[in-house]
């Protein structure tokens, strides 16, 4: 008998064989691509920590919606960032404040043939830049930031949001949004939460992209990257309270997070491909230091095969183009 025995690399030999052997691939459906919209804009914006996105014009965003839909893309998930901020971040619940008008205007381009989704967040509405409202000693006032979650929920889903990312991080922020939906009326409109969030440097461009006015951080609400087993926890609360769908965010430096939850969701599981992952290898790749078009479609994968059913990433418009091309 000649040696070695096992040649696992007999799979490997063809592209086709390749193919075909592949344990895991990511489809278009899968892919949401996250987009911002500014207030007052009469041309996008290039996001300079961010190359390739914009903040968005009504047009520009109507234009990036209908590519997607093109694209087979699955979601768009809708930022705002408003001309005027307050300390309660009342432009989030105005009914004609630009992320409310941004989904109206979405659904009217796309219909039903994208998940239009929006961010339940006061962060880029509020002139602190915390995702909740502040008590007197300054901290984030968890039960005081539900009431005006609420609110904000029940705007976006009269605005004909289809999904609402909660992603403020508030204790109970699930259920008191579920049960607004509800009572206005708006059985049907699905909670994606935003359950184990991390604070995590990487979301250091997405302070460019929402002209963000927050100094420190947002360690008192988002997670601490020291813990695993709590992310369980968030996503079973999240889940009791009434939670359709999970996230995981971010995803690269918390793959094992996304595989324990994939391993316990009853529900689906989603990561988000946040704005420091996307300026890094893009920040490589124009250097040339690695392959970018090789780069974006491993990480991608990678989300996939760490069980993330739904993938937020800002390339989701170019990467169903390749997926396209590629079978
Ligand atoms: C909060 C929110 C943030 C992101 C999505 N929703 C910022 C934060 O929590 O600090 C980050 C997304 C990214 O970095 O791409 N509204």
């Amino acid at each position: 008998m000649s040696f070695p025995q096992h040649r696992p690399r007999r799979l490997r030999s063809t592209p086709a064989l390749r193919r075909m052997v592949a344990e895991y691939r990511v489809h278009p459906s899968e892919l949401i691509l996250p987009a911002f919209i500014r207030e007052g804009l009469t041309e996008p914006s290039p996001i300079l920590s961010m190359p390739g996105v914009v903040q968005h014009t009504t047009d520009s965003l109507r234009r990036a919606a209908a590519e997607a839909v093109q694209r087979g893309v699955g979601g768009i998930m809708l930022f705002g960032i408003p001309e005027h901020r307050d300390a309660t971040g009342s432009a989030g619940i105005d009914p004609d404040g630009v992320l409310n008008r941004a989904i109206a205007d979405v659904r009217a381009e796309v219909g039903d043939a994208l998940v239009v989704m929006s961010d339940v967040c006061l962060d880029e509405f509020t002139d602190h830049g915390h995702c909740g409202v502040l008590a007197e000693d300054g901290s984030v006032d968890n039960d005081e930031t539900l009431a005006l979650y609420a609110q904000m929920a029940v705007a976006q889903a009269n605005a004909g949001a289809h999904v609402l990312g909660p992603s403020g991080m508030m204790d109970g922020q699930v259920a008191v949004i579920r049960q607004a939906l509800d009572e206005a009326g708006h059985r049907d409109t699905v909670v994606l939460a935003y359950a184990a969030k991390y604070a995590s440097a990487f979301y250091g461009p997405f302070r460019e992209a929402v002209d963000s006015q927050l100094t420190g951080d947002r360690r008192t609400y988002q997670m601490d990257a020291a813990n695993r087993r709590e992310a369980i926890l968030e996503v079973e609360l999240d889940i009791e309270e009434g939670a359709d769908m999970v996230m995981v965010k971010p995803a690269m430096s918390y793959l094992d997070i996304l595989a324990d939850v994939a391993a316990m969701s009853p529900v689906p599981v989603a990561a988000y491909q946040i704005s420091g992952e996307y300026a890094m290898i893009e920040a490589a790749a124009a250097n040339g230091w690695i392959d970018r078009r090789r780069a974006i479609e491993e990480s991608v994968l990678g989300i996939k095969r760490a069980g993330a059913q739904m993938i937020l990433t800002y390339w989701a418009s170019e990467l169903a183009l390749w997926l396209d091309e590629s079978h």
